[in-house]
């Protein structure tokens, strides 16, 4: 079979119009814009309005990554929305967002990684593509974080805002969305950024409201100290694995939670700092949502170009981590419609398989009527074998009864 790639065609970002800044903070928890800019790099977040839920956002940034590639959504063959903060614990965002879309009967389920969401989110997704089995894939990461942060824990409420960030894959012939991937999880880190209430662990109850266990609970330095060992040589190795040598990496898009983080990662290593997004000043960590809207920043800013080989760097909740080379070429070739409508093998696939069932429905049908046959022909032949010869005693009888008459 071709070998198949998951082209990016589409991507699109929406934040809610509420601004959180630091100096807001600074009349709620005990802090200073001053240590939140200078420890964090962040100004300001976006808060969602209480009836603005995750997949009302995400539902804006699908719209505009669909129209971006002129994709139907009921053309879309599965939905991947990464998410920690869904609407309801069941069912799915997805199944919400397939539903809003208009994307009627499209698969679609939520994937749980922390921050590191959306990365994980486009390699299945491109997963997906490779194997032939779709040809359309939306990936959404979106989170309404505002809801699990606990307004008077200066430590998580400086950080985290709401938004949404989606891509749009498409299969392709030529070598372009996903180049390597490493992806990563280190549970014994689990709780260095946890919700410790509300799960299946500590169901809601009285005491996990009064304890504020509904909220996020982050520790800090063991996210930090985690990040930069472990990102920094995920990098490396996506580079490596893709083939390319580091000179040829246009752009980098880390995980937008922290500046330091970012500069660590850039100097050690010795990127050029111009060639990174850093959109967190502004939004703040949007967890799943936050490499999408970077990518989708970058993309409209002009930061990235056609051919550019760009490395995505996610981290999170787990500890989770998940590293990437793409190949940024959204536009589709003429020739790539072809293979999106018409020569797609697993049609043909599919359509032998239609065949296949189809004459077995008709030849087992010819089989039981046969059979059915066969069954009643073994009861009414006896049966007019006995009707012929009754008849045939019966004209025989009164032939005779009419020879008597007559004699
Ligand atoms: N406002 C003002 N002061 C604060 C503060 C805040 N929001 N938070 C902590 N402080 C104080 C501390 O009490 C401490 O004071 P002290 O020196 O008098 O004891 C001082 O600032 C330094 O605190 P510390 O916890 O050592 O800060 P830090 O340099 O480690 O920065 C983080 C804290 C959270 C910014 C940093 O650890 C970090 O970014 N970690 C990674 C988090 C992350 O990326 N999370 C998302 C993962 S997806």
């Amino acid at each position: 079979m071709t070998q198949r790639y998951a082209r990016i065609t589409g991507w699109g970002k929406y934040v809610p119009a509420r601004r959180l800044t630091n100096y807001d903070l600074e009349q709620i928890v005990d802090t200073t814009d001053e240590w939140i800019t200078s420890h964090t790099g962040i100004r300001e977040r976006r808060i969602a309005e209480p009836n603005e839920t995750t997949v009302d956002m995400a539902l804006h940034a699908s719209r505009i990554a669909l129209e971006r590639a002129q994709v139907q959504p009921e053309e879309l063959d599965l939905i991947i929305f990464a998410t920690s903060s869904p609407d309801y614990f069941v069912p799915a965002a997805a199944s919400l967002l397939q539903n809003r879309l208009g994307a009627a009967g499209v698969p679609a389920f939520d994937l749980s990684a922390g921050c590191t969401g959306s990365i994980y989110a486009l390699v299945t997704a491109t997963q997906f593509v490779q194997t032939g089995a779709y040809r359309r894939v939306l990936v959404v990461g979106a989170e309404k974080i505002s809801a699990g942060i606990d307004y008077t824990d200066r430590n998580t409420a400086i950080m985290f805002g709401d938004g949404a960030g989606a891509l749009m894959l498409e299969a392709s012939n030529s070598p372009t969305g996903l180049l390597s991937f490493e992806l990563g999880s280190d549970g014994a880190l689990w709780d260095a950024l946890y919700c410790p209430g509300g799960g299946s662990a500590n169901p809601f109850s009285e005491k996990v409201l009064a304890n504020r266990e509904q909220y996020l609970r982050m520790d800090g330095k063991r996210v930090f100290k985690f990040t930069a060992k472990t990102v920094t040589r995920s990098i490396q190795n996506v580079v490596e694995s893709s083939g390319l040598p580091f000179s040829e990496i246009d752009y980098m898009v880390p995980h937008q939670s922290n500046v330091r983080i970012i500069e660590l990662l850039t100097s050690r290593l010795k990127f050029d700092p111009d060639k990174v997004m850093v959109n967190l000043d502004r939004y703040g960590n949007t967890s799943a949502a936050a490499i999408p809207m970077a990518l989708a920043d970058a993309a409209d800013q002009g930061k990235i170009a056609e051919g550019d080989h760009i490395v995505l760097a996610g981290f999170g909740a787990g500890m989770t981590w998940g590293t990437a080379v793409i190949h940024w070429e959204p536009t589709k070739p003429s020739e790539e419609q072809a293979i999106l409508v018409e020569n797609w093998p697993i049609r043909e696939a599919l359509q032998l398989q239609a065949n296949k069932v189809r004459a077995a429905v008709w030849s087992a049908q010819v089989t039981a009527r046969t059979k059915a046959q066969e069954a009643s022909m073994s009861v009414m032949v006896p049966f007019y074998t006995w009707q012929r010869k009754r008849k045939k005693a019966k004209a025989q009888q009164d032939e005779e009864n009419t020879d008597q008459q007559q004699g």
